[in-house]
């Protein structure tokens, strides 16, 4: 509460809608699928990589807002386990973007006491990757502030598999009863156990889909879409979708 307050009121001039929000209905955990990227280049006569780049300055905005906000998750959908189907161009290149985003901005996050995270699977993504990944997971590990988790090479449908396999292997084991299998097996066994999922999603770009992210995770997330292409995402309409939010009135099947 009192890390919100100050994030609210502590700092330098807010602007007036970053003031309108409720304090103490700030979402917890917030995920965003960053979308649009190809069709904002395009739109203005550019290669796709030109939005990819253009992409990154909108992950510092809305990390820095979500900081302000005293969010605690904010988790990013940078590359998923179907991105490889792309171009080898430009999965060339949005495999160099980590390491480009992290020289540059990491000294700063590490001052915001930002905690670097990445959720996906490591395996295939190219050294240089991982390398500045981990630099900065291991440079960030100690931070007590947002958690800003970077889902690369993420796909939801395997990591629910592979969460099956591991379940397997404790009913293998003789550790646990198939009959006993519940909610807290499953979630502790995704690339997300420990971390609550998430209480809001925004998607840019227009696309009314899931695409492969968090399946199982937003089953009681409010859902907020725009047809902003992420280069242009702003901290306005990133604080219209926690506005919206705080209008929501969240059920989760009750009355
Ligand atoms: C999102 O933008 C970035 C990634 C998926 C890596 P896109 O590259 O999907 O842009 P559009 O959807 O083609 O416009
Ligand atoms: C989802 O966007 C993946 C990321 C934002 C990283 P896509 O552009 O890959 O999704 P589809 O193909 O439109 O469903
Ligand atoms: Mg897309």
């Amino acid at each position: 509460m009192f890390q919100r307050l100050k994030a609210l009121f502590g700092r330098t001039p807010k602007p007036a809608s970053e003031e309108a929000l409720s304090a103490d209905k700030i979402p917890q955990h917030i995920a965003v699928i960053m979308d649009g990227n190809g069709r904002w280049a395009k739109s203005r006569g550019l290669p796709r990589m030109a939005g990819h780049h253009s992409g990154m300055k909108t992950v510092k905005r809305i990390t820095m807002a979500a900081d302000r906000l005293g969010v605690k998750y904010l988790t990013l959908y940078a590359f998923s386990t179907e991105n490889w189907k792309r171009p080898k161009a430009e999965v060339e290149f949005l495999m160099k973007l980590p390491q480009e985003f992290l020289a540059i901005e990491l000294k700063e996050l590490i001052e915001k006491n930002v905690q670097v995270r990445m959720m996906g699977y490591k395996g295939d993504l190219p050294d240089h990757t991982l390398r500045a990944v981990e630099e900065a997971i291991k440079q960030t590990a100690n931070n007590t502030g947002l958690v800003l988790n970077f889902a690369l090479n993420y796909g939801s449908r395997k990591e629910m598999i592979e969460a099956v396999r591991l379940i397997g292997e404790e009913v293998q084991a003789g550790r646990l009863l198939p009959g006993d299998i519940n909610d807290t097996h499953m979630e502790g066994s995704l690339l997300t156990a420990g971390i609550p999922n998430p209480d809001l999603l925004i998607r840019t770009s227009g696309e009314l889909r899931i695409s492969n992210f968090m399946l199982w995770q937003l089953a009681y997330s409010e859902l907020w879409f725009t047809d902003v292409y992420w280069p242009e995402f702003t901290e306005e309409h990133f604080y219209e979708a926690v506005r919206e939010y705080q209008r929501r009135v969240r059920r989760y099947g009750g009355v």
